[in-house]
Protein backbone atom coordinates (compact mmCIF):
# COMPACT_ATOMS: atom_id res chain seq x y z
CA UNK A 1 0.00 0.00 0.00
CA UNK A 2 1.35 3.40 -1.19
CA UNK A 3 1.52 5.71 2.22
CA UNK A 4 0.09 9.26 1.97
CA UNK A 5 2.72 11.57 2.22
CA UNK A 6 2.03 14.18 5.64
CA UNK A 7 2.47 17.81 4.60
CA UNK A 8 5.79 19.28 6.27
CA UNK A 9 5.02 21.27 9.30
CA UNK A 10 6.80 25.07 8.85
CA UNK A 11 6.93 27.13 12.21
CA UNK A 12 6.71 30.67 11.06
CA UNK A 13 8.68 32.90 12.07
CA UNK A 14 6.79 35.89 13.78
CA UNK A 15 8.03 39.56 14.75
CA UNK A 16 9.13 39.83 18.46
CA UNK A 17 6.82 40.78 21.07
CA UNK A 18 6.02 44.42 21.20
CA UNK A 19 7.55 45.78 17.99
CA UNK A 20 6.12 45.88 15.09
CA UNK A 21 6.17 46.44 11.03
CA UNK A 22 5.15 49.73 9.60
CA UNK A 23 2.93 49.07 6.40
CA UNK A 24 3.42 50.41 3.27
CA UNK A 25 0.30 53.22 3.85
CA UNK A 26 1.32 54.44 7.35
CA UNK A 27 4.87 54.84 6.02
CA UNK A 28 3.36 57.09 3.85
CA UNK A 29 2.04 59.17 6.72
CA UNK A 30 5.14 58.73 8.63
CA UNK A 31 6.82 60.88 5.42
CA UNK A 32 4.66 63.42 5.48
CA UNK A 33 4.82 63.93 9.04
CA UNK A 34 8.91 63.71 8.77
CA UNK A 35 8.78 66.20 6.22
CA UNK A 36 6.48 68.38 7.67
CA UNK A 37 8.73 68.16 11.02
CA UNK A 38 12.04 68.41 8.76
CA UNK A 39 10.62 72.03 6.96
CA UNK A 40 9.69 73.58 10.39
CA UNK A 41 13.06 72.72 12.67
CA UNK A 42 15.10 73.77 9.45
CA UNK A 43 13.48 76.91 8.95
CA UNK A 44 14.31 77.31 12.70
CA UNK A 45 17.66 77.02 12.56
CA UNK A 46 17.67 73.28 13.76
CA UNK A 47 20.30 70.69 12.21
CA UNK A 48 19.40 67.14 11.61
CA UNK A 49 22.24 64.72 13.39
CA UNK A 50 22.00 60.71 13.14
CA UNK A 51 23.67 58.91 15.65
CA UNK A 52 24.14 55.03 16.30
CA UNK A 53 21.27 52.91 17.26
CA UNK A 54 24.46 50.72 19.31
CA UNK A 55 25.94 53.02 22.27
CA UNK A 56 28.42 51.85 25.46
CA UNK A 57 26.13 50.76 28.06
CA UNK A 58 27.90 53.25 30.16
CA UNK A 59 26.79 56.15 28.12
CA UNK A 60 22.70 55.15 29.91
CA UNK A 61 24.21 54.32 33.07
CA UNK A 62 26.01 57.17 33.64
CA UNK A 63 23.58 59.51 31.69
CA UNK A 64 19.99 58.76 32.61
CA UNK A 65 20.68 57.25 36.28
CA UNK A 66 21.36 53.63 37.26
CA UNK A 67 17.88 54.18 39.31
CA UNK A 68 15.55 55.30 36.38
CA UNK A 69 13.33 52.29 35.56
CA UNK A 70 15.23 52.53 31.73
CA UNK A 71 18.41 51.71 32.84
CA UNK A 72 17.20 49.69 36.02
CA UNK A 73 14.92 46.98 33.86
CA UNK A 74 14.64 47.75 30.30
CA UNK A 75 17.71 48.07 28.49
CA UNK A 76 18.67 46.14 25.27
CA UNK A 77 22.03 45.16 26.47
CA UNK A 78 24.46 42.58 25.76
CA UNK A 79 28.28 41.44 25.80
CA UNK A 80 30.51 41.38 23.27
CA UNK A 81 34.29 40.56 23.87
CA UNK A 82 35.31 42.86 27.04
CA UNK A 83 32.78 45.15 26.21
CA UNK A 84 29.00 46.33 27.08
CA UNK A 85 26.46 47.34 24.08
CA UNK A 86 23.16 48.79 24.44
CA UNK A 87 20.60 49.39 21.88
CA UNK A 88 19.70 52.91 23.13
CA UNK A 89 16.41 53.42 24.59
CA UNK A 90 16.14 57.24 24.26
CA UNK A 91 17.91 59.79 21.99
CA UNK A 92 19.43 62.89 23.87
CA UNK A 93 22.67 60.50 25.73
CA UNK A 94 23.46 59.47 21.95
CA UNK A 95 23.65 63.29 20.74
CA UNK A 96 25.01 64.63 23.74
CA UNK A 97 27.58 62.14 23.35
CA UNK A 98 28.16 63.07 19.73
CA UNK A 99 28.10 66.63 20.91
CA UNK A 100 31.29 66.11 22.53
CA UNK A 101 32.79 63.40 20.64
CA UNK A 102 33.10 65.79 17.19
CA UNK A 103 33.60 69.31 19.18
CA UNK A 104 30.36 70.47 19.11
CA UNK A 105 31.20 72.92 22.18
CA UNK A 106 33.38 74.89 19.96
CA UNK A 107 30.77 75.65 16.80
CA UNK A 108 29.22 78.77 17.40
CA UNK A 109 26.42 79.05 20.33
CA UNK A 110 23.65 78.03 20.26
CA UNK A 111 23.72 74.48 18.61
CA UNK A 112 20.75 73.25 17.53
CA UNK A 113 19.92 69.39 16.47
CA UNK A 114 17.30 67.32 15.45
CA UNK A 115 16.92 63.68 15.32
CA UNK A 116 14.81 60.90 14.48
CA UNK A 117 15.04 57.22 14.48
CA UNK A 118 13.95 53.85 16.71
CA UNK A 119 14.24 53.26 20.14
CA UNK A 120 14.51 49.93 22.34
CA UNK A 121 13.05 49.50 25.67
CA UNK A 122 12.06 46.02 27.39
CA UNK A 123 8.15 47.29 28.93
CA UNK A 124 5.11 45.38 29.45
CA UNK A 125 3.87 46.29 25.65
CA UNK A 126 0.57 47.66 25.05
CA UNK A 127 -1.45 49.74 23.23
CA UNK A 128 1.06 53.01 22.72
CA UNK A 129 3.96 51.34 24.43
CA UNK A 130 5.73 49.51 22.37
CA UNK A 131 9.50 47.82 22.72
CA UNK A 132 11.00 49.44 19.47
CA UNK A 133 9.53 52.63 19.07
CA UNK A 134 10.59 55.92 17.04
CA UNK A 135 11.28 59.28 18.51
CA UNK A 136 11.72 61.93 16.55
CA UNK A 137 13.29 64.90 19.00
CA UNK A 138 15.23 68.05 19.16
CA UNK A 139 17.68 69.90 21.72
CA UNK A 140 19.71 72.78 22.14
CA UNK A 141 23.14 73.38 23.49
CA UNK A 142 24.77 76.21 24.81
CA UNK A 143 21.50 78.79 26.15
CA UNK A 144 20.29 78.61 29.72
CA UNK A 145 18.05 81.23 28.73
CA UNK A 146 13.75 80.21 29.38
CA UNK A 147 13.44 81.47 25.96
CA UNK A 148 15.27 78.44 24.76
CA UNK A 149 12.86 76.10 26.69
CA UNK A 150 9.87 77.95 25.04
CA UNK A 151 10.95 78.03 21.60
CA UNK A 152 11.40 74.34 21.74
CA UNK A 153 8.02 74.49 23.43
CA UNK A 154 6.75 76.59 20.66
CA UNK A 155 8.25 73.97 18.10
CA UNK A 156 6.40 71.06 19.30
CA UNK A 157 3.04 72.63 19.84
CA UNK A 158 3.58 74.38 16.51
CA UNK A 159 4.23 70.91 14.55
CA UNK A 160 0.78 69.51 16.65
CA UNK A 161 -1.10 72.80 15.53
CA UNK A 162 0.02 71.35 12.01
CA UNK A 163 -0.92 68.08 11.91
CA UNK A 164 -4.15 69.00 14.11
CA UNK A 165 -3.70 66.71 17.00
CA UNK A 166 -6.72 66.28 19.45
CA UNK A 167 -6.95 67.45 22.65
CA UNK A 168 -3.70 68.00 23.88
CA UNK A 169 -2.31 69.39 27.17
CA UNK A 170 0.88 70.96 28.61
CA UNK A 171 1.81 69.40 31.80
CA UNK A 172 5.02 71.36 33.21
CA UNK A 173 6.77 71.87 36.60
CA UNK A 174 10.01 73.20 37.66
CA UNK A 175 12.33 70.55 39.38
CA UNK A 176 15.00 73.19 40.49
CA UNK A 177 18.57 72.76 40.10
CA UNK A 178 20.87 69.95 41.85
CA UNK A 179 21.64 72.11 44.86
CA UNK A 180 17.46 72.97 45.60
CA UNK A 181 16.71 68.91 45.06
CA UNK A 182 19.09 68.45 47.94
CA UNK A 183 17.09 70.51 50.08
CA UNK A 184 13.86 68.69 48.94
CA UNK A 185 15.62 64.94 49.02
CA UNK A 186 16.09 66.13 52.52
CA UNK A 187 13.04 67.22 53.62
CA UNK A 188 10.91 64.59 51.45
CA UNK A 189 12.70 61.64 53.41
CA UNK A 190 11.54 63.45 56.73
CA UNK A 191 8.08 64.01 55.59
CA UNK A 192 7.43 60.29 53.82
CA UNK A 193 9.01 58.08 56.28
CA UNK A 194 5.94 57.59 58.41
CA UNK A 195 4.53 55.83 55.20
CA UNK A 196 7.62 53.80 54.38
CA UNK A 197 5.81 50.60 55.16
CA UNK A 198 3.37 50.92 52.59
CA UNK A 199 4.91 52.03 49.93
CA UNK A 200 6.73 49.18 47.80
CA UNK A 201 10.28 48.08 47.38
CA UNK A 202 11.24 50.23 45.17
CA UNK A 203 10.52 53.26 46.76
CA UNK A 204 11.99 52.29 49.92
CA UNK A 205 15.03 51.39 47.78
CA UNK A 206 14.92 54.51 46.03
CA UNK A 207 14.13 56.94 49.68
CA UNK A 208 17.70 55.90 50.35
CA UNK A 209 18.95 56.18 46.68
CA UNK A 210 16.92 58.59 45.19
CA UNK A 211 13.66 59.96 46.78
CA UNK A 212 13.15 61.95 43.72
CA UNK A 213 12.48 59.34 41.68
CA UNK A 214 9.90 57.27 44.29
CA UNK A 215 7.26 60.18 42.42
CA UNK A 216 7.96 58.37 39.24
CA UNK A 217 6.57 54.87 41.09
CA UNK A 218 3.86 53.61 39.01
CA UNK A 219 2.64 50.72 41.89
CA UNK A 220 -1.13 51.90 42.19
CA UNK A 221 -0.91 52.04 46.13
CA UNK A 222 2.35 53.92 46.00
CA UNK A 223 0.46 56.03 43.36
CA UNK A 224 -2.59 56.24 45.55
CA UNK A 225 -0.32 57.79 48.12
CA UNK A 226 2.13 60.68 46.12
CA UNK A 227 -1.63 61.42 44.31
CA UNK A 228 -3.02 62.31 47.65
CA UNK A 229 -3.55 65.37 49.36
CA UNK A 230 -0.28 65.13 51.21
CA UNK A 231 1.73 64.63 49.24
CA UNK A 232 0.34 67.30 46.88
CA UNK A 233 0.71 70.02 49.61
CA UNK A 234 3.96 68.85 50.68
CA UNK A 235 5.02 69.49 46.80
CA UNK A 236 3.58 72.52 46.16
CA UNK A 237 5.74 74.55 48.17
CA UNK A 238 8.68 75.71 46.78
CA UNK A 239 12.04 73.66 47.04
CA UNK A 240 13.55 75.01 44.55
CA UNK A 241 15.96 77.98 44.63
CA UNK A 242 15.31 81.65 43.34
CA UNK A 243 17.08 81.92 40.35
CA UNK A 244 15.03 78.45 39.57
CA UNK A 245 11.74 79.93 40.33
CA UNK A 246 12.46 83.06 38.80
CA UNK A 247 13.67 80.93 35.14
CA UNK A 248 10.01 79.12 35.66
CA UNK A 249 8.13 82.14 35.82
CA UNK A 250 10.07 83.63 32.70
CA UNK A 251 9.53 80.73 30.50
CA UNK A 252 5.71 80.27 31.80
CA UNK A 253 5.33 84.28 31.42
CA UNK A 254 6.59 83.54 27.37
CA UNK A 255 4.18 80.98 27.12
CA UNK A 256 1.63 83.05 27.85
CA UNK A 257 2.60 85.58 25.40
CA UNK A 258 2.76 82.63 22.70
CA UNK A 259 -0.92 82.10 24.07
CA UNK A 260 0.01 78.49 24.71
CA UNK A 261 -1.80 77.22 27.76
CA UNK A 262 -0.05 74.96 30.00
CA UNK A 263 -1.02 73.61 33.57
CA UNK A 264 1.58 73.20 36.37
CA UNK A 265 2.14 69.54 37.58
CA UNK A 266 3.84 69.25 40.49
CA UNK A 267 4.07 65.44 40.53
CA UNK A 268 5.86 65.43 36.98
CA UNK A 269 9.49 64.03 37.62
CA UNK A 270 9.97 62.17 34.04
CA UNK A 271 11.59 59.09 33.54
CA UNK A 272 15.31 59.90 33.37
CA UNK A 273 17.43 61.44 35.98
CA UNK A 274 19.17 64.06 33.85
CA UNK A 275 16.71 66.73 33.99
CA UNK A 276 17.57 70.38 35.88
CA UNK A 277 14.71 72.84 36.14
CA UNK A 278 12.03 72.99 33.48
CA UNK A 279 10.38 69.03 32.86
CA UNK A 280 7.27 69.07 30.96
CA UNK A 281 5.20 66.61 28.91
CA UNK A 282 2.29 66.94 25.92
CA UNK A 283 -0.78 64.68 26.69
CA UNK A 284 -3.86 64.13 24.67
CA UNK A 285 -7.37 62.65 26.81
CA UNK A 286 -7.51 60.55 23.07
CA UNK A 287 -4.89 58.58 23.97
CA UNK A 288 -5.63 56.64 26.95
CA UNK A 289 -3.11 55.19 29.64
CA UNK A 290 0.14 56.09 27.93
CA UNK A 291 -1.34 59.44 27.01
CA UNK A 292 2.25 61.28 26.77
CA UNK A 293 2.93 62.21 23.01
CA UNK A 294 6.21 64.22 24.03
CA UNK A 295 8.26 64.65 26.85
CA UNK A 296 11.36 66.59 27.37
CA UNK A 297 13.32 70.03 29.60
CA UNK A 298 16.60 70.84 30.69
CA UNK A 299 19.45 69.12 31.13
CA UNK A 300 21.93 71.54 32.17
CA UNK A 301 24.62 69.36 34.00
CA UNK A 302 24.17 66.52 31.24
CA UNK A 303 27.48 67.53 29.18
CA UNK A 304 29.74 67.73 32.15
CA UNK A 305 28.22 64.39 33.23
CA UNK A 306 29.10 62.96 30.13
CA UNK A 307 32.92 64.73 29.78
CA UNK A 308 32.13 67.68 28.15
CA UNK A 309 32.45 71.52 29.02
CA UNK A 310 29.84 72.65 31.48
CA UNK A 311 26.74 73.57 28.80
CA UNK A 312 23.11 74.07 29.56
CA UNK A 313 20.85 72.67 27.57
CA UNK A 314 17.12 71.83 26.85
CA UNK A 315 14.87 69.78 24.43
CA UNK A 316 12.14 67.33 23.76
CA UNK A 317 11.41 64.04 22.21
CA UNK A 318 7.99 63.05 20.62
CA UNK A 319 6.71 59.29 19.83
CA UNK A 320 5.78 58.51 16.79
CA UNK A 321 3.88 55.63 17.48
CA UNK A 322 1.69 57.85 20.06
CA UNK A 323 1.64 60.52 17.47
CA UNK A 324 0.56 58.49 14.48
CA UNK A 325 -2.09 56.85 16.72
CA UNK A 326 -3.43 59.92 17.42
CA UNK A 327 -3.80 61.24 13.05
CA UNK A 328 -6.95 60.15 11.73
CA UNK A 329 -5.49 60.44 8.34
CA UNK A 330 -4.77 58.05 5.44
CA UNK A 331 -2.38 59.05 2.20
CA UNK A 332 -2.64 57.18 -0.47
CA UNK A 333 -0.05 57.75 -3.80
CA UNK A 334 -2.42 55.79 -6.58
CA UNK A 335 -1.05 54.97 -10.14
CA UNK A 336 -2.18 57.43 -12.77
CA UNK A 337 -0.78 55.51 -16.00
CA UNK A 338 -0.54 52.16 -16.42
CA UNK A 339 1.37 51.68 -19.38
CA UNK A 340 0.73 48.62 -20.67
CA UNK A 341 3.11 46.88 -23.22
CA UNK A 342 4.85 43.92 -25.38
CA UNK A 343 8.26 45.89 -25.18
CA UNK A 344 9.38 46.65 -21.34
CA UNK A 345 12.26 49.12 -22.59
CA UNK A 346 10.61 51.25 -24.34
CA UNK A 347 7.56 51.43 -21.90
CA UNK A 348 10.44 52.15 -19.24
CA UNK A 349 11.78 55.05 -21.59
CA UNK A 350 7.56 56.25 -22.25
CA UNK A 351 7.42 56.06 -17.97
CA UNK A 352 10.14 57.93 -17.02
CA UNK A 353 9.24 60.93 -19.61
CA UNK A 354 5.98 61.13 -18.15
CA UNK A 355 7.29 60.99 -14.53
CA UNK A 356 9.10 64.03 -15.00
CA UNK A 357 5.99 65.22 -15.05
CA UNK A 358 5.49 64.44 -11.39
CA UNK A 359 2.89 61.70 -12.64
CA UNK A 360 2.90 58.04 -10.55
CA UNK A 361 3.59 55.60 -13.50
CA UNK A 362 3.75 51.74 -13.45
CA UNK A 363 5.23 50.02 -16.10
CA UNK A 364 3.21 46.38 -16.45
CA UNK A 365 6.13 43.54 -16.34
CA UNK A 366 4.55 40.33 -16.70
CA UNK A 367 4.75 40.40 -20.34
CA UNK A 368 1.12 38.75 -20.62
CA UNK A 369 -1.83 39.53 -22.59
CA UNK A 370 -2.83 42.63 -22.64
CA UNK A 371 -6.47 42.08 -21.46
CA UNK A 372 -4.51 40.45 -18.18
CA UNK A 373 -2.82 43.82 -18.26
CA UNK A 374 -5.67 45.81 -18.19
CA UNK A 375 -7.22 43.97 -15.69
CA UNK A 376 -4.26 44.56 -13.11
CA UNK A 377 -4.30 48.54 -14.29
CA UNK A 378 -7.93 48.49 -12.79
CA UNK A 379 -7.25 46.70 -9.85
CA UNK A 380 -4.64 49.52 -9.57
CA UNK A 381 -7.34 52.19 -10.45
CA UNK A 382 -5.28 53.92 -12.71
CA UNK A 383 -6.83 57.19 -13.98
CA UNK A 384 -5.13 55.84 -17.26
CA UNK A 385 -3.48 53.00 -19.42
CA UNK A 386 -1.14 53.97 -22.04
CA UNK A 387 -0.92 50.99 -24.94
CA UNK A 388 2.70 50.42 -25.96
CA UNK A 389 1.96 47.45 -28.25
CA UNK A 390 3.78 46.00 -31.74
CA UNK A 391 1.86 48.44 -33.87
CA UNK A 392 2.43 51.66 -31.60
CA UNK A 393 6.19 50.93 -31.60
CA UNK A 394 6.96 51.02 -34.95
CA UNK A 395 5.08 53.69 -36.21
CA UNK A 396 6.02 55.38 -32.89
CA UNK A 397 2.79 56.81 -31.15
CA UNK A 398 0.72 55.53 -28.31
CA UNK A 399 -2.77 54.84 -27.50
CA UNK A 400 -4.10 56.75 -24.37
CA UNK A 401 -7.10 55.50 -22.65
CA UNK A 402 -9.33 57.23 -20.03
CA UNK A 403 -9.88 54.24 -17.83
CA UNK A 404 -12.82 55.84 -16.25
CA UNK A 405 -14.72 57.23 -19.57
CA UNK A 406 -13.20 54.70 -21.67
CA UNK A 407 -12.42 57.50 -24.35
CA UNK A 408 -9.28 56.14 -26.07
CA UNK A 409 -6.88 58.05 -28.72
CA UNK A 410 -4.04 57.01 -30.66
CA UNK A 411 -1.06 59.93 -30.73
CA UNK A 412 1.95 60.12 -32.44
CA UNK A 413 4.36 60.45 -29.26
CA UNK A 414 5.46 64.40 -30.07
CA UNK A 415 1.53 64.98 -29.48
CA UNK A 416 1.19 62.67 -26.82
CA UNK A 417 4.15 64.63 -24.76
CA UNK A 418 2.05 68.26 -25.94
CA UNK A 419 -0.86 66.69 -24.19
CA UNK A 420 0.13 65.57 -21.38
CA UNK A 421 1.81 68.77 -20.35
CA UNK A 422 -1.26 70.76 -21.39
CA UNK A 423 -3.21 68.12 -19.44
CA UNK A 424 -0.76 68.33 -15.75
CA UNK A 425 -1.13 71.72 -16.39
CA UNK A 426 -5.52 71.99 -16.29
CA UNK A 427 -5.31 69.32 -13.58
CA UNK A 428 -2.63 71.75 -11.37
CA UNK A 429 -4.86 74.76 -12.01
CA UNK A 430 -7.77 72.40 -10.72
CA UNK A 431 -6.34 71.59 -7.92
CA UNK A 432 -5.29 75.06 -6.88
CA UNK A 433 -8.71 76.06 -7.59
CA UNK A 434 -10.03 73.07 -5.07
CA UNK A 435 -7.23 74.29 -2.47
CA UNK A 436 -8.80 77.99 -2.29
CA UNK A 437 -12.16 77.12 -2.45
P1 LIG B 1 10.58 60.09 27.20
O1 LIG B 1 9.49 60.80 27.90
O2 LIG B 1 11.14 58.88 27.85
O3 LIG B 1 11.74 61.18 27.00
O4 LIG B 1 10.15 59.74 25.73
C1 LIG B 1 9.62 60.72 24.86
C2 LIG B 1 8.37 60.20 24.17
O5 LIG B 1 8.64 58.95 23.53
C3 LIG B 1 7.21 59.90 25.10
O6 LIG B 1 6.47 61.07 25.38
C4 LIG B 1 6.39 58.91 24.27
O7 LIG B 1 5.57 59.60 23.34
C5 LIG B 1 7.47 58.16 23.52
N1 LIG B 1 7.72 56.84 24.17
C6 LIG B 1 8.49 56.60 25.24
N2 LIG B 1 8.50 55.28 25.54
C7 LIG B 1 7.70 54.68 24.62
C8 LIG B 1 7.30 53.32 24.36
N3 LIG B 1 7.74 52.31 25.10
N4 LIG B 1 6.44 53.07 23.32
C9 LIG B 1 6.00 54.10 22.53
N5 LIG B 1 6.37 55.39 22.72
C10 LIG B 1 7.20 55.68 23.75
C11 LIG B 1 12.92 60.93 26.39
O8 LIG B 1 13.19 59.91 25.81
C12 LIG B 1 13.88 62.11 26.44
N6 LIG B 1 15.10 61.73 25.73
C13 LIG B 1 13.26 63.36 25.85
C14 LIG B 1 14.18 64.54 25.90
C15 LIG B 1 14.86 65.07 24.87
N7 LIG B 1 14.43 65.27 26.97
C16 LIG B 1 15.27 66.23 26.65
N8 LIG B 1 15.56 66.10 25.39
Amino acid sequence: MEKTQRPRVINQIKRLRGMDDILPEDVLLWQQIEIMAWELFTQAGYHEVRTPVLEDTELFERGVGTETDIVNKEMYSFEKGEHRYTMRPEGTAGVVRAFIENGMSRWPKPVKLFYKGPMFRYERPQAGRRRQFHQMGLEIFGLDSPAADAESIYLAMKLFEQLELPNLSLEINNIGDPESREVFRQNFRAFIEPSLSKLCETCNRRYESNPFRMLDCKVPECKAIYDGDAVSGFLAQEWTSEASQNHFLDLIDILDELGIPWERNYRLVRGLDYYTNTVFEITSTNLGAQNAVCGGGRYDRLVEDLGGPPTPATGWALGMERLVSLLDMKVETPVEYYIINDHPSAAMQVADVIRQLGKIVEVDLSGKAFGKQFAVADKRKAKYAVILGEEEITQNKVTLKDLATGDQSVMPLPSFWEYLEALSIVEEAGLEAEEEG
